[in-house]
């Protein structure tokens, strides 16, 4: 018998993931913008949000703001003092997300820097170490980010990667995609990356999550 399903997942999001105004409101507003409806679910932001505070964390990175919902998440879940800084290549998408960080309350912990972030990624090593990195960004980036992030990442600090379903295609019946083949090698180096522990939690479209080994 299957019990997780979409109405667990309901049941997950009104109990845990409930939304206040400020990320109600990013979804139309970055509709209105002409951003795409790419951000994570509430379900995912809360588990983001969970990871991010039982790691401690107090520098955290994003790769793929858009229009700053997942940021939310993350930036909520800091530590007292915390920081996150999310890249992000395009310039408007970057404005709707500051935008968003202000009206969540976060923007004094939030920092938002324009530029392909493999460019931004190379200085932002001297920035480090992390203690927590979300990549969401473009999926033929994610092996080069997956190896910054276990240049950079401390020890029992956690990198997490969204879409490992790509969208039911990868183990599932949905058709293949360009980034089939490439989310399903992804899947695979993380399941089998000896410096991580990992797994991917199975709400949305999949987060793989893995944590820093000494
Ligand atoms: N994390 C967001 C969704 C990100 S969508 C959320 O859940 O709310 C992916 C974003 O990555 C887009 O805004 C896109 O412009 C950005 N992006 C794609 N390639 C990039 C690159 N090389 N450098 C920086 N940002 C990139
Ligand atoms: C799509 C969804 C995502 O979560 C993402 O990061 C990139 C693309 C999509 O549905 O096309
Ligand atoms: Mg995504």
């Amino acid at each position: 018998m299957t019990i997780y399903d979409d109405v667990h997942s309901r049941y997950i999001t009104d109990l845990f993931a409930v939304e206040d105004e400020a990320l109600r409101g990013v979804a139309a507003r970055a509709a209105q913008a002409g951003l795409p409806g790419i951000s994570i679910k509430p379900e995912e932001g809360r588990f983001l949000q969970v990871l991010v505070r039982a790691c401690g964390a107090r520098k955290a990175l994003e790769i793929g703001t858009l229009g700053g919902y997942s940021g939310t998440w993350i930036a909520r879940g800091l530590a007292p003092g915390g920081r996150l800084i999310t890249l992000e290549k395009e310039a408007h998408h970057a404005e709707v997300a500051r935008q968003t960080f202000a009206q969540a309350g976060v923007a004094d912990r939030v920092e938002v820097r324009l530029g392909d972030a493999h460019v931004l990624l190379e200085t932002l090593a001297g920035e480090g170490p992390f203690d927590f990195v979300f990549i969401d960004a473009e999926k033929p980036g994610y092996a080069s980010y997956l190896d910054w992030a276990l240049e950079n990442l401390c020890p029992g600090g956690v990198v997490a990667a969204h879409n490992a379903f790509r969208k039911g295609s990868v183990a599932g019946d949905a058709p293949p995609d360009d980034y089939t083949a490439l989310m399903r090698a992804f899947n695979r180096r993380f399941a089998s990356e000896p410096r991580l522990l990992t797994t991917i939690f199975p709400a949305g479209d999949g987060t793989l999550v893995g944590v820093k080994l000494a």
